[in-house]
C-alpha cells in the first residue's frame, strides 16, 4: 500500500493549476447514457473514481477513450445491469439507475451500502423515480427498475439531496412532458450537468435556484462539453498555502462558487485575491479561529469542513465547527489530535482550539476529505508525517504530490 510522506514547514510558492471537478464529472458522466451520439468531454479529472465511472458506463454498453484530460464516449447498446462489485468501490454508480430507465426502460442496479461517513441512504431519488412511473424492487441487494416510458412528475424534495437532484433531473430529460423538481441542491455541480444536458438538447430551466423544471424531449444529441473546476481541489489548496503561511496562485480556479469557503478563509485571515490570471492565496499575519456549520450550497461545503478544521487548529483562539450534513464525518478529528490539536467532539459540533504547533506523526483516515485535512495540517506539522491508505485521497484528488511538490513541498509518496 501506498503512503505520503510529508516534511513539514516549508511554505507553499507558486502557482498550482485546479483540476476538473471530480463531483460534477460523475454524474455528467452517467448522464452520457442519456445521450444518442458522440461526447467529447474536456477537463476530466484523472481520477480512480473516474476510470471506475468509464469501466461501469463500458459493462453498459457505452464505448470511451481517456486521453488526458480527454473523454469520448459514446452510448449506443446499453445493456441494463450495473454489478455489485463496482457500484460497492463508489457510490455514485447509482446514479444509472434513472438514465437507463428513462433510455431504454430497464435497469438492474447493485443498491449501494452504507460508506465511512455515514449512512447516505438513496431513498429519495428511489421515491422519486417511483412517481414518474419506474416500478423498483429490491431483490438480493439489487434493485430491479422496469418502466413502459418515464412520465413527467411534481417532486418535492425532503431535503436539498444532491445526488438525488441529479439522479432525478437527468431521468426527467427523457420523461414525457414536463417535471418539477421542489427544493432541489443549487450546488454548482447541479447546474454544471444542467448545461451539459441543455447542450445535448434538453429543455431545462431553473438549475441553480431551488426549482426546476424539465420538459421531456424524444432524445439528446452528442456535443462537446468542458466539465467546471473542482471548487473542493481549489478549497483544499487554499488551506494549504494559509497553514504554511505561504502564497500561492490558484489557476482554473472556480472562485464565485466557493463564497462561502472564501468568507470564512477571509474571516481566519487569509488574503484571497482574485485576478486575471488566477486566485492569489496568501496570509495577512495570524490565523484567527472561527465558527463554521456545513450546509446545502451556497452554505459552507461539508467537503471543505475537515479542511479548515486543520487550518483551525494553528489558529488563535477557538472555533466550533458543527457538521450537519452527514452524521459521522470527523474521522480526522482523532487523527489531527494525535499531532497535537485539541479538539473535543460533542455529537455533530467540533470545538477546535489553536495551538503554537503541530507535531508530525503517522496518520490515516477512513475517507477523501479527511485524508486532504491531514495532509494539510502535514505540511505545516514539525517533523515527518506519514499519511497512510492515500487511495481515498487518490479518488478526489489528482497528482496531489506532484502539485504540491511544484510549490515547495516537501511531500513524497513511498511504498509500503
Ligand atoms: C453530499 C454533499 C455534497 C458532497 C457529497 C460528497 C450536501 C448537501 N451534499 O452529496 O455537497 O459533494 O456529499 O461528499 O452537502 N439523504 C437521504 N436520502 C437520500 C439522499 C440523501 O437521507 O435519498 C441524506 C444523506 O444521508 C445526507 C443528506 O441527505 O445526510 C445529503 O445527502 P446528498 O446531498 O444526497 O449527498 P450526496 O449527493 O452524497
Amino acid at each position: 500500500m501506498e503512503k505520503l510522506v510529508i516534511e513539514g514547514g516549508a511554505p507553499l510558492s507558486g502557482t498550482i493549476a485546479v483540476s476538473g471537478s471530480k463531483n460534477a464529472a460523475l454524474p455528467i458522466l452517467m448522464a452520457a447514457i442519456l445521450v444518442n451520439g458522440n461526447i467529447t468531454f474536456t477537463n476530466v479529472p484523472n481520477l480512480k473514481d473516474i476510470r471506475t465511472t468509464l469501466k461501469l458506463l463500458d459493462i453498459l454498453g457505452c464505448k470511451s477513450t481517456f486521453d488526458g484530460s480527454t473523454v469520448t464516449i459514446d452510448c449506443q447498446d446499453l445493456t441494463p445491469e450495473a454489478p455489485y462489485e463496482l457500484v460497492k468501490t463508489m457510490r455514485a454508480s447509482v446514479l444509472c439507475l434513472g438514465p437507463l430507465l428513462a433510455r431504454i426502460g430497464r435497469a438492474k442496479v447493485a443498491l449501494p451500502g452504507g460508506c465511512a461517513i455515514g449512512a447516505r441512504p438513496v431513498d429519495m431519488h428511489l421515491t422519486a423515480l417511483e412517481k414518474m412511473g419506474a416500478e423498483l424492487d429490491l431483490d438480493s441487494g439489487y434493485i430491479n427498475g422496469k418502466c413502459k416510458g418515464l412520465k413527467g412528475a411534481h417532486i418535492q424534495f425532503p431535503f436539498p439531496t444532491v445526488g438525488g437532484t441529479e439522479h432525478v433531473l437527468m431521468a426527467a430529460c427523457l420523461a414525457e412532458g414536463e417535471t418539477v423538481l421542489e427544493n432541489v441542491a443549487r450546488e454548482p455541480e447541479v447546474s454544471d450537468l444542467a448545461e451539459f444536458l441543455i447542450k445535448c438538447g434538453a429543455k431545462i430551466r431553473g438549475h441553480g435556484t431551488s426549482v426546476i423544471h424539465v420538459e421531456g424531449v424524444e432524445s439528446l444529441a452528442g456535443c462537446e462539453y468542458a466539465v467546471m473546476s473542482d471548487r473542493i481541489e481549489a478549497g483544499t489548496f487554499m488551506a494549504a498555502a494559509a497553514i504554511t503561511d505561504g502564497e500561492v496562485l490558484l489557476a482554473n480556479c472556480p472562485f464565485k462558487e466557493l463564497d462561502a469557503v472564501v468568507d470564512k478563509l477571509r474571516e481566519m485571515g487569509v488574503l484571497l485575491e482574485q485576478r486575471d490570471d488566477g486566485v492569489l492565496v496568501k496570509r495577512n499575519g495570524e490565523l484567527v479561529g472561527v465558527d463554521v456549520t456545513t450546509m446545502p450550497y451556497p452554505g459552507f461545503p461539508t467537503d471543505m469542513q475537515a479542511q479548515i478544521m486543520a487550518l483551525m487548529t494553528l489558529a488563535k483562539g477557538s472555533g466550533i465547527i458543527e457538521e450537519r450534513i452527514f452524521e459521522n464525518r470527523f474521522m480526522h478529528v482523532q487523527e489531527l489530535v494525535r499531532m497535537g490539536a485539541k479538539i473535543k467532539l460533542k455529537g455533530n459540533s467540533a470545538m477546535v482550539r489553536g495551538v503554537d504547533t503541530l507535531k508530525g506523526a503517522p496518520v490515516m483516515a477512513s475517507d477523501l476529505r479527511a485524508s486532504a485535512s491531514l495532509v494539510v495540517a502535514g505540511l505545516a506539522a514539525e517533523g515527518t508525517t506519514e499519511v497512510q491508505r492515500i487511495y481515498h485521497l487518490d479518488r478526489g484528488y489528482e497528482r496531489i504530490e506532484e502539485k504540491l511538490t511544484n510549490v515547495g513541498a516537501r511531500i513524497r509518496r513511498v511504498d509500503e
